[in-house]
């Protein structure tokens, strides 16, 4: 420890003993005295981001002094998937930024997007889309600060969450991630998980990005990536406040978008990365770029650097490593020839890494470099499936109920349950789970699949049969039917169409041709076009991607817990209403805010 770190300890204490909270401390100083120590190279590796998967040699966090690394969807410690492997791996990491000659700490960052999702034994909660539909937003605070409990048991102190995208084309694979259609919605439930990640910037905080800005759900036939077309009156009424709203919150990181406005990419942008989100919203955090996002500005490497930092990207997301094309190195090297040519400004450069270190000292990175065990400890704890089962019950929103089919007694003798989602907690959690796409099966211990939910809810005399194909309904009282979309993720879940597929739909034919009262439970990312589907079932609940904790299902299947979740999106009735004007325009099949209980 340096001795300017005893002289800030002593005036931050005095601050707080003097009644100056925390979070109001002025970091300037701090930063401007660092920042005036610090060399061209030392600024510029403050604004690398390199995934993990890029450093093939670790020595470069300290060769090139790395602000920060990530771990993109499917970039694991390689000593294997636990909440410990995840600590050890990114102690490391941290261990070599602390090396370098100013002892800056690393930054690490994670898609944290609906629970710690990529650490194997961590709670899986709802995807943002079923939080939509619980309009609970104390609910949505509790659940992001669990989320951000266990990411701080890993070392981790970033999340790239809250996703604050307005979806308006549920052809976007990315739906899911959205909380719903409405500016309104995504405000109010964004700013919750904002303040549940960060909390009060305590040691156990985690700092939140919001993202992706901006208008990343207006795309063009909701393709990802693609382009929202619009004019600004309509970008700042539908898209932008959810962001004032974040900034307003405290939000203090924002990922930029992929996507384009108006035919131009979003990560040139300097009018709406600069003058609007930085100037007229007064924003004083970081801009981060999405993952290789500034290599499609152009075919030029070093030109797309340039755009970028003008438009005002503090933080550049490099996936690739020496070897590979666009990869750290080459950023480096780019950046530092445009300062020498004077294409970019040193006042810039200086500006971005006043942002980076800024929120390095408000998350107090220089004195809480270390991890409390009993937050890697309590990952998976059964205190945190806890909170995740309440925004599951919370999240189901029950389309119909003929003849009081639900709630279902829990002394049937004889429950036949139907369809392999039913016993699928890969299914159940969909993209963004352990794998960037998710998969199919037993991704992720702990965690109770529907089946095994049914089967401890119901009374012990209960016989419950698990028939995946339908065949053996005989004699059932009650059949339950789970189906729904396998598990994707962005680019990869963009659909023309979104028609259930035919063979679930047979499932629920078949099951109801046994005479029995027939629930259809749905996993989606959206709401899909049911067709025949509604009519084959006396129940029917959209149940969306809910995560690990599948007895938040039973709790509604078996009425201890009456259905309150409401629709945060219209519904379709047909595949020409896939988009929220559609629907607007025409009468979809349920409106949005639809919703029935018990
Ligand atoms: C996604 C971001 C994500 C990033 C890092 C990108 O492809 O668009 O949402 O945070 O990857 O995994
Ligand atoms: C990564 C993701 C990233 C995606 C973008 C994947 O390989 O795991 O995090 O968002 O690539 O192309």
């Amino acid at each position: 420890m340096n001795t300017k770190y005893y002289i800030w300890l002593g005036l931050a204490l005095t601050l707080v003993s003097t009644g100056v909270r925390a979070e109001t401390v002025n970091f300037d100083t701090r930063v401007n005295d660092l920042l005036s120590q610090m060399s061209l190279d030392e600024k510029i590796g403050q604004m690398v981001q390199a995934d993990m998967n890029a450093v093939k040699d670790l020595s470069d966090i300290q060769k090139y002094g790395f602000g920060s690394m990530l771990s993109g969807g499917s970039s694991d410690p390689a000593a294997g998937n636990t909440a410990q492997d995840w600590l050890n791996a990114v102690n490391n990491f941290k261990s070599w930024a602390l090396k370098t000659r100013l002892k800056i700490p690393l930054l690490y960052g994670i898609d944290a997007v609906h629970g710690h999702n990529n650490i194997d034994g961590a709670v899986i909660f709802p995807h943002h889309i079923g939080l939509g539909a619980t309009r609970d937003a104390k609910l949505v605070e509790q659940a992001e600060r669990t989320t951000a409990l266990e990411v701080a048991g890993t070392g981790i102190r970033w999340a790239f969450d809250p996703c604050i995208a307005v979806a308006q084309n549920e052809r976007w694979g990315r739906t899911y991630e959205s909380f719903g259609e409405s500016t309104e919605l995504v405000s109010e439930l964004g700013t919750a998980a904002v303040r549940g990640l960060q909390g009060d910037l305590g040691p156990n905080s985690v700092l939140a990005c919001a993202k992706h800005f901006l208008g990343d759900g207006g795309t063009q036939n909701g393709v990802d990536q693609g382009n929202t077309i619009c004019d600004e009156a309509t970008l700042r009424k539908l898209y932008l406040p959810p962001y004032r709203a974040a900034i307003q919150a405290g939000a203090k990181s924002i990922m930029v978008s992929y996507s384009s406005w108006n035919g131009k990419k979003m990560h040139g942008n300097k009018y709406l990365l600069t003058d609007v989100l930085k100037g007229e919203l007064g924003f004083q955090g970081f801009l981060v770029s999405d993952w290789a996002a500034i290599d499609q500005i152009s075919a030029d490497y070093k030109s797309d650097i340039e755009a970028s930092i003008n438009a005002g990207q503090d933080m550049i997301m490099i996936p690739n490593g020496p070897g590979q094309k666009n990869n750290y190195v080459d950023f480096i090297t780019g950046l530092k020839a445009l300062v020498a040519e004077n294409k970019v400004s040193q006042a810039r450069i200086d500006d971005a890494v006043r942002r980076i270190l800024r929120v390095k000292f408000q998350l107090g990175l220089f004195e809480n470099p270390g991890t409390d065990p009993a937050l890697t400890a309590a990952i998976g704890s059964a205190e945190h499936r806890h909170v995740a089962r309440a925004c599951v019950r919370e999240s189901l929103v029950l389309l119909k109920n003929s003849n009081h089919a639900l709630p279902l007694a829990k002394n049937l003798k004889r429950l036949v349950v139907v369809g392999e989602a039913a016993d699928d907690i890969g299914v159940q959690c969909g993209g963004w789970t352990i794998d960037w796409q998710g998969r199919a099966g037993a991704v992720t211990h702990g965690g109770t699949t529907i089946l095994a939910a049914i089967r401890q809810a119901v009374s012990p005399e209960t016989q419950v049969i698990f028939s995946s194909d339908g065949n053996e309904t005989k004699g059932a009282d009650a059949i339950v039917v789970v189906v729904g979309e396998r598990p994707y993720a962005e680019m990869k879940g963009d659909r023309k169409t979104l028609d259930l597929a035919a063979s679930d739909l047979a499932l629920i034919e078949k099951a109801k041709a046994a005479g029995v009262p027939v629930t259809t439970i749905l996993f989606s990312g959206r709401p899909l076009v049911l067709g025949r589907a509604l009519d084959a079932s006396d129940a029917f609940i959209a149940a969306w991607l809910p995560g690990t904790e599948g007895q938040g299902v039973a709790d509604v299947l078996f009425g201890d817990f009456k259905p309150t979740g409401k629709l945060p999106r219209a519904w379709p009735a047909s595949n020409e209403q896939l988009s929220t004007s559609a629907m607007q325009a025409g009468k979809p099949l349920f409106p949005y805010g639809f919703s029935l209980s018990y």
